[in-house]
């Protein structure tokens, strides 16, 4: 039988559509178990100033279709220094907390790591980003909603581009991955993705405005992930105005608007499945472990593997997009 009498549960980092479907099931399955849960709002932030709430199972009622975190989240500087990460231990103290689930991405995860090592605090992870980054899962919360809202503005962007005869550069997020650039890409028969993980991105996009009678085609689609080594789609606009002036060029950056939104059912059911297995892997006594899906099967993985394990795009995607654009 677990120790666990109380749960407490924080959304951190940037924030995903479906977080608040994955704190519901932590608070359901929780309470199902016969356990308490506490949350605890803007992530570290709220641990270290002592935000910490009663959840019971009325208050996650009618948020699964909400976008956003109805906890809020943060980045927390304060929480990387050991001073800070005193107070928020005092404070779970003080709220009879004996263990935490833990919903962002790799800093989250490493902020809870450091955690347990210093005061012991059980700790499991959930992947909840948009950025679909995170080793130990296939799809992370928040992903499925992120592309479908990029695709919206990229199939609205190729009627404009069309009608103008015009060459549109679309920048989505994705920091340090091109999963987001690379399966919208595909998905809106762009002309171009240009992503981290790929560095001959950039001489395809030229090999595609060089191709024999490629550049008499009336418009063309581009999608740059915002940490491609090429830079942003406004950078990338003067590079090719430059090189092809006769070129209609324009950018557009979609930005925080592909963070918002209510989450797809796609991600509401991954967030469920994942908040409740949480909430199991805690009870049966695991801790510093993410829980993700992979092919369809429940996956814990240890935080130092989660933390420092890189999850790759699939190369055979880069190619399809390469050869889908011709
Ligand atoms: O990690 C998710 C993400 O949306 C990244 O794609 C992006 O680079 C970053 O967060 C933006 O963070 P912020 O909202 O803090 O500017």
């Amino acid at each position: 039988m677990s120790e666990i009498k109380t749960i407490g549960v924080y959304t951190s980092g940037g924030d995903a559509p479906g977080m608040n479907a994955a704190v519901r099931a932590v608070v359901r399955t929780a309470i199902y178990h016969g356990l308490k849960v506490k949350g605890i709002r803007r992530g570290y932030e709220g641990m270290i100033h002592n935000e910490i709430i009663n959840l019971d199972r009325q208050s996650v009622a009618n948020i699964i279709q909400r976008g956003g975190t109805f906890l809020k989240t943060a980045r927390s500087e304060a929480f990387m220094t050991k001073s800070g990460r005193q107070q928020a231990y005092d404070n779970l103290k003080r709220n009879n907390i004996d263990a935490l689930v833990c919903i962002g991405g790799n800093g989250s995860y490493t902020g809870a790591n450091i955690f347990n090592q210093e005061f012991g605090v059980p700790c499991v992870g959930l992947p909840g980003t948009i950025d679909n980054d995170l080793f130990g899962t296939d799809y992370t919360i928040g992903y499925d909603t992120a592309i479908n809202t990029a695709l919206d503005s990229i199939d609205r962007i190729r009627d404009t581009a069309h009608s103008h005869e015009r060459v549109f550069i679309v920048e989505v997020m994705g920091r340090d991955s091109g999963f987001i650039a690379l399966d919208v890409a595909i998905a809106g028969g762009a002309e171009g993705a240009l992503i981290p993980e790929d560095i001959s991105d950039w001489d395809k996009v030229l090999n595609h405005f060089n191709r024999p009678g490629r550049r008499k085609k009336s418009f063309s689609i581009i999608v740059v992930a915002e940490g491609d080594e090429q830079g942003g789609a406004l950078v990338l606009e003067k590079k090719l105005t430059e090189l092809y002036p006769d070129l209609k060029i324009r950018s557009t950056i979609l930005g925080h608007v592909q963070r918002g939104g209510s989450p797809s059912a796609r991600d509401r059911i991954l967030a469920s499945r994942l908040g409740s297995e949480a909430v199991k892997a805690l009870i049966a006594g695991q801790t510093t472990i993410t829980v993700g899906i992979i092919s369809d099967e429940v996956v814990y993985t240890p935080f130092d593997l989660a933390i420092n394990g890189k999850k790759s795009v699939d190369p055979a995607l880069i190619e399809l997009a390469e050869i889908l654009a011709i």
